[in-house]
């Protein structure tokens, strides 16, 4: 019993199977930084209200200091009985400065130590999700601008649709990939509060000054209810729920590229670097990489579930259970940085085969909405003019031919309206120059768009 920092009351020792069931030092020693800053920014403040002199403050930041060069340099030794990555830190400060080291802890819990910790933690990934999260939209766009004149079928319902320009087709990509740099900036915002000075979760009667420590760890606020500062975990549940988000835009793409490597399609080539063989099949190249990305989604979903779950019937204030959300995050924060840096390199590789999406336009009628605009223009009520071009399509997909096959005489049974100029209509590119209109896939809404998110990047 004696070995254990809370160990007075207890008469008999912790039997080993339950030192073991409830140990996170093997997990949130990762939060080794984060309690070294906070310890050092804690201390500091005690030392600026008087709760200890500037002497004891200086020598237990001397020692953290230690401790965290100890642990950098790998000689630390990590006690699983020990619990926690809190509380072998403080030990080995112990060790190191003596019984003053005692004094480190004073009017602090490990409840509102950890919450600190884990908000420091979840924040600075917030961060480089959002440099990673740049380097991507910044890879979109090259990419984008390099093919700002290759067009492709557009789909609905995986049908071709209408084509558009691969460069906007890219560019929605880049849309969703902001929007989850955003969503993780106001999360940061969140989670960036300090709930220091909550102490276990009513508050101390020393006279803390929360907003120092919060201003030295570079924070933007202080708690405001010390029961609420010690059982939110509200931050961590956003982070992952960010990253759920951010893994969903890249499964659809990830989806999208494995559908485009098909030879069926073969509008991608996969980069060797990026895809792997069969054992048995010699001819494949399969698009693993796209694949796994996928499928590590549905890893960082379960974090979200397992967050979820975790918090729901907790009671206040701070409750063990609440050491199990640390793992979810781990992994899910792993999953989704790598994930993020590969795909940025991924679409670097990445060749499309222009003259095969140019193709696959002519085959799916995909001018069919601009005969019906052409006749539109020319007078003839929307309605009734897409009811004559579906007749026109009717007539020109028995014959295994395209619109812009058909000669005029065999247009204008369809509709005296029709002329010559009609086949300037029909063109694909035509078709992607006209839509101008904000957000569209034309050629200076796409400029726009590339200019806008440039605008971004250098604003990141
Ligand atoms: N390892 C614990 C956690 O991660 C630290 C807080 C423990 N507090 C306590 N009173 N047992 O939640």
């Amino acid at each position: 019993a004696e070995t254990k920092m809370w160990g007075g009351r207890f008469a008999a020792r912790t039997a080993g199977s339950v030192e073991e069931y409830t140990a996170s030092e093997h997990y949130d020693r990762a939060l080794h930084a984060e309690d070294i800053r906070g310890s050092i920014a804690h201390a500091h403040m005690m030392a600026g209200c008087g709760v200890l002199t500037d002497a004891e403050a200086a020598a237990i930041v001397a020692g953290l200091e230690q401790v965290r060069e100890e642990i950098e340099n790998g000689s630390f030794q990590w006690k699983r009985e020990l619990e926690d990555v809190h509380m072998n830190i403080e030990a080995r400060l112990t060790e190191i400065i003596g019984p003053l080291g005692g004094k480190l802890h004073t009017g602090r819990s490990r409840n509102d130590q950890v919450a600190l910790d884990f908000r420091l933690h979840v924040t600075r990934r917030l961060n480089e999700w959002r440099g990673l999260l740049a380097h991507l939209v910044e890879s979109l766009q090259r990419k984008a601008d390099e093919h700002r004149a290759t067009i492709l079928p557009g789909c609905t319902h995986m049908q071709p649709a209408q084509p558009v320009s691969l460069a906007h087709h890219l560019l929605a990509y880049a849309c969703m990939f902001m929007r989850d740099s955003d969503r993780a900036a106001d999360c940061a915002r969140r989670s960036a509060v300090s709930p220091l000075g909550a102490a276990a979760l009513a508050g101390t009667t020393y006279p803390f000054n929360p907003a120092a420590v919060a201003e030295e760890l570079g924070m933007g606020g202080v708690f405001a209810n010390s029961m609420d500062a010690v059982s939110d975990r509200d931050f961590v549940i956003e982070a992952v729920f960010t990253g759920s988000m951010v893994m969903a835009h890249l499964s659809r793409l990830c989806e999208e590229i494995i559908i485009w490597s098909n030879p069926a399609f073969g509008f991608v080539k996969l980069p060797d670097a990026f895809a792997t063989g069969s054992s048995i099949m010699p001819q494949k190249k399969n698009p693993d990489v796209a694949e796994l990305m996928r499928g590590k989604t549905g890893r960082v979903y379960g974090s979200l579930t397992t967050l979820m779950t975790l918090i729901k019937g907790l009671p206040l204030a701070y409750n063990r259970d609440m050491q199990e959300d640390k793992e979810p995050f781990f992994d899910a924060d792993r999953t989704v940085r790598a994930s993020v840096a590969i795909m940025a390199d991924m679409m670097d590789a990445l060749g499309f085969d222009v003259e095969r999406m140019r193709a696959a336009c002519a085959r799916g009628f995909l001018n069919a909405t601009e005969l019906a605009d052409y006749l539109a223009s020319k007078g003839m009520p929307f309605r009734e003019a897409h009811h004559v071009t579906g007749a026109a399509v009717g007539f020109a997909e028995r014959q295994g031919r395209g619109l812009e096959d058909l000669t005029i005489d065999e247009l204008r049974q369809f509709s005296e309206l029709i002329d010559e100029d009609v086949y300037e209509a029909l063109a694909y590119e035509t078709a992607v120059a006209r839509r101008e209109t904000t957000g569209g896939t034309g050629p200076g809404s796409v400029s726009r768009q590339i200019d806008a998110i440039r605008a971004w990047l250098d604003a990141e």
